[in-house]
C-alpha cells in the first residue's frame, strides 16, 4: 500500500517530534510498513537520540519548533510531514505551529498530516481545547494539503498505573458515567504511518479511537478480571483525584489539566467510537482488555 511518485521513486516524508513516545512509535510503524528508511526524515531537537534509527538508514535532521531556520532545513525535499505536537503550554504551541507551517510552505512541502485530539469543540472543558481548535484551523487554512487525525486518550498510562490501581482498589478518575474509547499509542502510530505513506487522505479527518467506549467502572472491571484483584469504581470526586495526584507528586498544572480532561469525558465528549484505525490500516484498533492482557504478559 505504500505510495510512489512518478518514475517509481518514493516520496520523501518526515515526522516531527520523532523522539517522543508517539513520534518514535510512528517512525517504527512507517519502517514496519515497508517504507524505505532513506526516504524517511526524522526531525528532532537532539539527533543523538535517534542514533539507532540513523544506523538503519533513516535520515535524522535537527529541528526545533522554536528555531524556524532548523525547520526549513529539516523539510528540504520533503513532500509530506506528520506534525506531532510538543507538550508545551498552549501559547507556546501556537508560535511553534506558526513556525512549522511557515517552514513547510517555504520548503515546498505539499501535505501536512496532524495528530490532534478528540474532541475539537469549544464546549470542551479541557484547558488545551482553544489550542486544538486553533491548530486544526491553522492547518486547514495553510494552503497546503492536510489530513487531520483526532486521537482519543491513550490507554497506555492506565496499564502503567496498574500496580497503584491494585493498591488503591479503584481507578480514581472523576468521570461519572462518562465514556471514553481509549486507544493504544501503537494503534495511533500505525494509523499515522498509514496516513503518511499511502495516498488519498487529503482533506480527510479521521477519529482514531479504540473499538469500544468505556466508563471508569468498565475499566475497573477489566483490570480486576485480568489481574484477579479487587478493583471497583467508587465514583471518584474531583477532590479524590486531586488527592491521589498530590500524593504521587504530580504538578498542580498537570493535575488541573487532567481534571479538565476527565470533565470532558464526564460530559460525554470523548464517547466517540470510530473505525478510523481500521480504515487507515486494514486492522481494527485493539480493545483495552486485549491491550492490558498483552502488557501484563510481556
Ligand atoms: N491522546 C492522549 O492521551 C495524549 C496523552 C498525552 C499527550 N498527548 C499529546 O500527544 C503529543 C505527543 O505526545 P507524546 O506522548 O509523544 O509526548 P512526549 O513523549 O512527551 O514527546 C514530546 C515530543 O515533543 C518534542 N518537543 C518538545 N519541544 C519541542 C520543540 N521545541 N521542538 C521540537 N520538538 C519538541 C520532544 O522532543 P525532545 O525529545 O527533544 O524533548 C518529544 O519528542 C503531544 O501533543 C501531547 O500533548 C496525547
Amino acid at each position: 500500500m505504500v505510495s510512489y511518485v512518478t518514475f517509481g521513486r518514493y516520496v520523501m516524508i518526515a515526522i516531527t517530534a520523532a523522539s517522543g513516545e508517539l513520534g518514535s512509535r510512528t517512525v517504527a510503524a512507517v519502517i514496519e510498513q515497508g517504507f524505505p528508511p532513506d526516504r524517511l526524515v526524522v526531525c528532532v531537537r537532539t539527533p543523538e537520540k535517534m542514533a539507532a534509527w540513523a544506523e538503519k538508514g533513516v535520515v535524522v535532521r535537527p529541528a526545533d519548533y522554536e528555531q524556524p531556520e532548523t525547520l526549513e532545513a529539516a523539510f528540504e525535499g520533503v513532500e509530506r510531514v506528520l506534525l506531532v505536537p510538543s507538550i508545551a503550554p498552549s501559547l507556546d504551541r501556537v508560535r511553534q505551529y506558526e513556525n512549522v507551517i511557515e517552514a513547510a510552505r517555504q520548503a515546498g512541502v505539499g501535505h501536512i498530516i496532524h495528530y490532534g485530539l478528540v474532541p475539537v469543540t469549544v464546549d470542551s472543558p479541557f484547558l488545551v481545547t482553544p489550542f486544538l481548535v486553533y491548530a486544526e484551523s491553522a492547518i486547514r487554512t495553510s494552503g497546503l494539503d492536510w489530513t487531520i487525525l483526532r486521537n482519543s486518550l491513550y490507554m497506555d498510562p492506565i496499564a502503567d498505573w496498574v500496580p497503584n490501581i491494585i493498591e488503591m482498589g479503584t481507578i480514581p478518575y472523576p468521570t461519572g458515567e462518562g465514556r471514553c474509547s481509549y486507544i493504544s499509542r501503537d494503534d495511533i502510530a500505525r494509523a499515522g504511518a498509514a496516513a503518511l505513506t499511502t495516498d488519498g487522505h487529503e482533506g480527510q479527518v479521521y477519529h482514531l479511537t479504540g473499538p469500544q467506549s468505556l466508563t471508569t467502572a468498565d475499566l475497573c472491571d477489566v483490570v480486576s478480571r485480568i489481574t484477579g484483584k479487587p478493583v471497583t469504581d467508587r465514583n471518584a470526586s474531583d477532590q479524590d483525584y486531586i488527592d491521589v495526584c498530590m500524593a504521587e507528586g504530580e504538578s498542580e498544572w498537570l493535575t488541573h489539566a487532567l481534571l479538565t480532561l476527565y470533565h470532558t469525558i464526564r460530559k460525554g465528549l470523548l464517547d466517540v467510537e470510530s473505525d478510523g484505525v481500521e480504515r487507515l490500516t486494514g486492522i481494527p484498533a485493539e480493545s483495552f482488555e486485549s491491550y492490558l492482557q498483552s502488557r501484563l504478559d510481556s
